[in-house]
């Protein structure tokens, strides 16, 4: 019992998401590093197989693939499975050098000028930039063409991994310059960003490497299979299809909690898909896919849905010795903790008790999601440690 009372200890940890490849993008509603290894190191061995259906940023595959465990990650929202891919993807000492001369060398020629181009145009047709003050129009604009200028000449690296990372680059120096900002950062703190952030991205990717060399298991060898797919369709990774399952560690979307998986904030206005557009992809038709639900929308039918498709899947990916323990928070308590309980039960999973008859519940740490959407008072800035396990009585199949 004391590896659940290890586990119930970190799960109390409120440090912000550190070290190796966990800082490469800040994706919302992350999990602690400390709550997962600790949930990893005492529940599986080294070549166990890991899974986390809904990755988000990866923390789960990050630090599986750290400790040696093969992980197996999923998520519909294709910047989590981008971020994912590139947090695990180790590079060689000569694309690591190729990253690194590649940024010194266009940062000479980074000045600071307002392109006209047609990603500038797209993506200030993105931002409600109306009514800003001119000198922040006037940031807001280079910023975005340096944006421009770096995926202008990124279309000439060839090489899939090197070119994923440097996107990754772009993409969190933007992000840390812009989203929920006030005031928009100067054109200078961009480009020192992208400096900084990638000294930064290439000493956690060698302090991954050297730890997935020390923690491998000589048989197997850890590794990370990353699926951009929803999650009821987990069964296409061949070792959830023979059942292969030790541990399914996740967060999954919370019930009636709207947060903002796929957009950006930009002063304070309306959401911006701007990360996808800089990922070159369409940003999901239906705004509510990431959720489960139109944020207007209080009613949780379509939620309990899909979340009953999902933990169906769950089952048949999942041995007697399996276990499934999440973290989720809730907008408003009534009857809906025992509805998801219920939604479990119905699929096949049956709860284990890690604290007597007391569940244990953590304070969500301030995050912009739960600030935005829950004023840090409601329920939702509570999260419930669930563990279940496969009883084999699924009433679904
Ligand atoms: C609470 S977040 C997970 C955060 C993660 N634990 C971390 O540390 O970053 C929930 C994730 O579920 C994803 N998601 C929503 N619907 C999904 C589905 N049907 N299948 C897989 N992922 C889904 C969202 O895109 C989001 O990334």
């Amino acid at each position: 019992m004391n590896k659940f009372k290890n586990i119930i200890k970190s799960v109390k940890d409120q440090s912000r998401v550190k070290g190796i490849t966990h800082r490469f993008y800040t994706y919302p509603a992350g999990f602690s590093p400390k709550f997962v290894s600790s949930a990893i190191e005492n529940l599986t061995k080294k070549g166990d197989v890991v899974l986390d259906p809904f990755m988000g940023g990866g923390t789960s595959i990050v630090e599986g693939m750290r400790l040696g465990r093969r992980t197996v990650g999923i998520d519909l929202n294709y910047i989590s499975f981008f971020v994912t891919k590139v947090k695990t993807t180790i590079l060689s000492s000569k694309q690591k050098t190729f990253i690194e001369d590649w940024i010194l060398t266009l940062d000479k020629k980074l000045k600071g000028k307002i392109a006209s181009d047609k990603f500038t145009k797209t993506a200030l047709g993105l931002i409600n930039y109306q009514r800003l003050g001119k000198g922040q129009i006037y940031r807001l604009k280079q910023i975005i063409s340096g944006c421009s200028f770096f995926l202008k000449r990124l279309k000439k690296v060839k090489n899939k991994n090197i070119n994923d990372f440097l996107r990754l680059l772009i993409l969190r120096s933007m992000q840390s310059t812009l989203h929920n900002k006030r005031p928009i950062c100067e054109f200078e703190t961009f480009k020192q960003k992208i400096k900084s952030n990638c000294f930064d991205m290439l000493d956690g990717m060698n302090e991954l490497e050297t730890n997935v060399q020390l923690n491998s298991n000589k048989k197997i060898l850890s590794n990370s299979s990353i699926y951009n797919r929803s999650a009821a369709k987990c069964l296409i990774n061949k070792n959830l299809k023979s059942k292969k399952t030790k541990l399914i560690i996740t967060s999954p979307p919370y019930p009636g909690i709207n947060v903002y998986y796929a957009t950006w904030q930009i002063h304070g206005r309306r959401n911006t898909s701007l990360p996808y557009l800089i990922l070159g992809m369409d940003r999901p038709a239906n705004r509510s896919i990431l959720n489960f639900q139109h944020p207007k929308n209080k009613n949780l039918k379509i939620y309990f849905k899909t979340m009953e498709k999902v933990f169906s899947s769950l089952y048949k990916a999942s041995n007697k010795k399996t276990l499934l323990m999440q973290l989720v928070a809730f907008n408003k308590l009534d009857g809906i903790l025992d509805q998801y309980l219920a939604t479990m039960k119905k699929c096949g999973f049956k709860e284990i008790q890690l604290n007597g008859k007391k569940r244990i519940w953590r304070t969500v740490p301030s995050r912009s999601w739960q600030a935005t959407h829950a004023k840090g008072k409601l329920s939702s800035s509570k999260e419930v440690l669930l563990l279940h396990k496969p009883n084999g009585k699924a009433v679904l199949n």
